[in-house]
């Protein structure tokens, strides 16, 4: 890229009219609220959009998603979403909720037969790039063993992170969140000693499903009903009625007494759902 190019682009500011297509866009789509207060984030992050195609300003990128006889608009808009999206995770993040999993939740659907002859259902609704699912096949093989009769299934609106997270690799920095045991159990070091990777091994790697699912969608078309539902750090960028409807629709999937756990600092407050709560966050499907 020329050094103009690269100059052009660092001046480039996002006008407010530019922004408030994107934001409208990433609204209706994803459910993403942009408040003005995300406008340079947002800046930031389509700037590299505008390097990758070459682009040098704001007004060429817009033209070229938002075009409907542009036949790579289309593809365009995913990496858009992509780029928009906030993707943060980590393994055995907000560790309570596992540790109820495993005290609670478990030993309750074993009593029913889960997890041996009937099949248990786990679903991660905003996988990132896939250490929520396999903390979670790391947890139900700790309980059940590997070769438990469980499943779990993941989705996420995010092409780039689904595609890390079927890849099942991360650095050794990534992986400090996972208990020293079970590293030794379900991670293998890279064969390059020096690259500081790690991967889940197979054996996990086999009872996670990974799909693109947009929780905006009507309809979830989901294979089976859930036992439980991990839907955390996801809704806080919606709106209060977008998180309703998508939470309602969350449960059409969840079978009778099936857990669902939410992030941290989100809440079903004054929303008329069938779900009870069980204990902070975590709720059960009446
Ligand atoms: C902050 S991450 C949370 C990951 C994980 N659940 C956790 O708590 O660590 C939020 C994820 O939600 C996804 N996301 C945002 N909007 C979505 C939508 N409409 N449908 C499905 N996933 C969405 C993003 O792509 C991102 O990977």
């Amino acid at each position: 890229m020329d050094a103009e190019l690269m100059h052009d682009i660092y001046t480039q500011k996002l006008t407010s009219e530019e922004f408030g297509i994107i934001q409208t866009y990433i609204q209706e789509k994803c459910g993403i609220r942009l408040p003005l207060t995300k406008k340079d984030m947002v800046e930031g992050r389509i700037r590299k959009r505008l390097k990758a195609l070459n682009l040098s300003t704001y007004g060429e990128y817009i033209a070229l998603v938002f075009d409907s006889a542009n036949p790579d608009a289309d593809r365009e808009q995913l990496n858009l979403i992509d780029t928009i999206t906030t993707n943060k995770t980590d393994f055995f993040r907000e560790p309570n909720h596992f540790e109820f999993l495993t005290q609670k939740v478990l030993p309750a659907l074993e009593k029913q037969g889960y997890g041996m002859e009937n099949t248990l259902n786990v679903w991660s609704s905003a996988c990132s790039t896939g250490e929520e699912p396999y903390t979670l096949a790391m947890v139900l093989a700790e309980y059940f063993g590997v070769k438990g009769n469980f499943r779990v299934y993941a989705s996420d609106i995010s092409y780039s992170v689904l595609e890390r997270a079927t890849k099942a690799v991360y650095t050794e920095e990534k992986a400090l969140g996972i208990p020293h045991e079970l590293k030794k159990k379900y991670l293998l070091r890279s064969k390059d000693q020096t690259s500081g990777l790690v991967r889940i091994r197979p054996e996990l790697r086999q009872k996670v499903s990974f799909g693109r699912l947009n929780l905006m969608n009507d309809n979830y078309n989901l294979p089976v009903e859930m036992n439980v539902v991990f839907c955390r750090n996801v809704i806080i960028y919606f709106n209060h009625q977008t998180q309703y409807e998508i939470i309602g629709k969350i449960c059409h999937y969840m079978l009778k007494g099936a857990c669902l756990f939410l992030g941290h600092s989100e809440s079903i407050h004054g929303m008329d759902l069938p779900l009870s709560t069980m204990a902070p966050t975590v709720f059960y499907r009446i």
